[in-house]
């Protein structure tokens, strides 16, 4: 018989948390103004809002984080992630940010200008904030197959390359900010993209004459899908494969709170010394001198460290099996999952879930709110909500899937965690017939509405 897959570690602290009653969460929610967003922790069981900072780090980690060199300027914390990152990606340049939004804000402060456009797989919601405030367009060359939930497809985060081409023919280059590609690509599930899409999209940006970036906030899961569903990888080393899809680009952003197991950091890599001149005197403004840019010297080490630990195959194996062992629990009850899993989550097709709720009603986040009624789990809605208004028309753009995304902490929650999620989430499944109507909004704010959005159950 074979060995069962285990953690590769052991639980050395432990954090108690708080299981509440029904009539307690009702409430909480009511008070919350319908926003998951707006409760307080300790009103949560199981937390799978994101899996964004809310890793455990290891004892390594922490006790790199003892020998932190705290100095403005030259501290030793910053040359240990200088070779990290060198080591783990490739590029020559550097600079650390406090988390990836960050990266992103300092990079498109160098790259994007008013009127430009920025095409990719799909944004996330803060890549597509920061091209949107400087009044610049962002473009989802997502290809079809990702808004259909159930086909089966290795590659489902991948560039649509006949989108993209068009995008790049029909618009001068200098009007093109620079293509970014999402590893993973979060907003259509946590896909992986293949490294024969990232090296088409080169070609194509070499074509052009236009910049690629790689937004890397989960490039190592990323890896693992290329190691276990492309063809020739298989006996390749993650990090090797992560370096191989970094020279296809000519710079990366990175929410070191994902991959890198930390709660809080971030970086920008560039090949090119110029672009990392330009992008450093962003860098001081708005995060900080460029040897410590947003992050303490205790930071910069536990990241050193993280990114090692998150691109070991043996951990990253444990890890997307639970978020698989997860999926395949809810799959069991019939539930309506997105397939393949993701590398970070579990998504619900909330159409499937809640067909008699209309898309103006926000179904994914009534969907959301149930979940946590019934079990104290708090999952996001990646659906109307998130998508938001079109800048230009101020019209609601409801996404082709609504759904809502169960995320999966690392190295935080057992397996006992997700049955009692795939419980709670089948409880409300069989109650879904008695769920009519959805929600209206009282207030949102003009850009990124979901985190503060105020609503009315209908
Ligand atoms: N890019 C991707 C693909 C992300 O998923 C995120 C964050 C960011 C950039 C921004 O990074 O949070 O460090 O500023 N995603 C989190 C999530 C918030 O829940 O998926 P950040």
């Amino acid at each position: 018989m074979n060995l069962p897959f285990t953690e590769p570690f052991k639980i050395k602290m432990v954090e108690n948390i708080y299981r509440s009653t029904r009539e307690q969460r009702e409430k909480w929610i009511e008070a919350a103004s319908n926003n998951l967003f707006n409760l307080k922790s300790e009103q949560v069981f199981i937390d799978l809002l994101t899996d964004s900072g809310t890793g455990a780090m290891s004892d390594k980690q922490w006790s790199a984080m003892m020998l932190g060199d705290e100095s403005y300027a030259g501290a030793s914390s910053y040359y240990k992630l200088n070779d990290a990152i060198k080591d783990i990606t490739g590029f020559e340049y550097f600079l650390p940010t406090h988390q990836g939004r960050a990266a992103e804000n300092v990079l498109f402060s160098v790259l994007v200008k008013e009127g430009d456009i920025v095409p990719g797989n799909a944004h996330f919601d803060t890549t597509k904030g920061h091209i949107e405030f400087r009044k610049a367009k962002a473009i989802d060359c997502t290809i079809d197959s990702a808004s259909d939930s159930t086909s089966w497809y290795s590659f489902k985060g991948n560039v649509d390359i006949k989108k993209l081409e068009e995008v790049l023919k029909n618009n001068p280059s200098d009007k093109i900010s620079c293509i970014i590609i999402t590893i993973t690509n979060n907003s259509s599930g946590g896909q992986p993209v293949s490294m024969a899409n990232i090296r088409e999209t080169r070609n194509l940006a070499d074509k052009y004459g236009v910049k690629l970036f790689l937004d890397s906030a989960r490039f190592a899961e990323n890896a693992f899908f290329i190691k276990t569903r492309e063809e020739g990888y298989a006996s390749k080393d993650i990090r090797e494969i992560a370096r191989e899809m970094f020279s296809y680009a000519d710079g990366m952003t990175m929410s070191s709170k994902k991959d890198a197991i930390v709660n809080m950091g971030g970086f920008i890599g560039f090949r090119d010394e110029e672009l990392f001149r330009e992008a450093s005197t962003y860098n001081i403004m708005y995060e900080g001198f460029i040897t410590y840019g947003g992050m303490s010297g205790r930071d910069m080490n536990a990241l050193a460290q993280g990114l090692y630990e998150g691109t070991e195959y043996i951990y990253l194996e444990s890890r997307i099996n639970q978020v698989a062992y997860l999926g395949t629990k809810m799959k069991e009850f019939g539930i309506p999952v997105l397939e393949p899993f993701g590398g970070h989550a579990i998504f619900i097709d909330a159409k499937k879930f809640l067909p008699d709720i209309p898309k103006e009603e926000f179904p994914a986040q009534m969907l959301a709110i149930e979940f946590y009624i019934e079990g104290g789990v708090r999952g996001v809605e990646i659906g109307g909500l998130m998508a938001d208004r079109d800048p230009i028309t101020h019209e609601n753009r409801y996404p082709d899937i609504e759904m809502v995304r169960l995320a999966i902490p690392r190295r935080v929650y057992t397996n006992n965690h997700m049955d009692y999620v795939a419980v709670a989430v089948k409880n409300v499944f069989e109650k879904r017939t008695q769920i009519k109507r959805g929600l209206r909004i009282i207030r949102e704010a003009p850009i990124m509405r979901h985190f503060t959005v105020q609503l009315e159950k209908l």
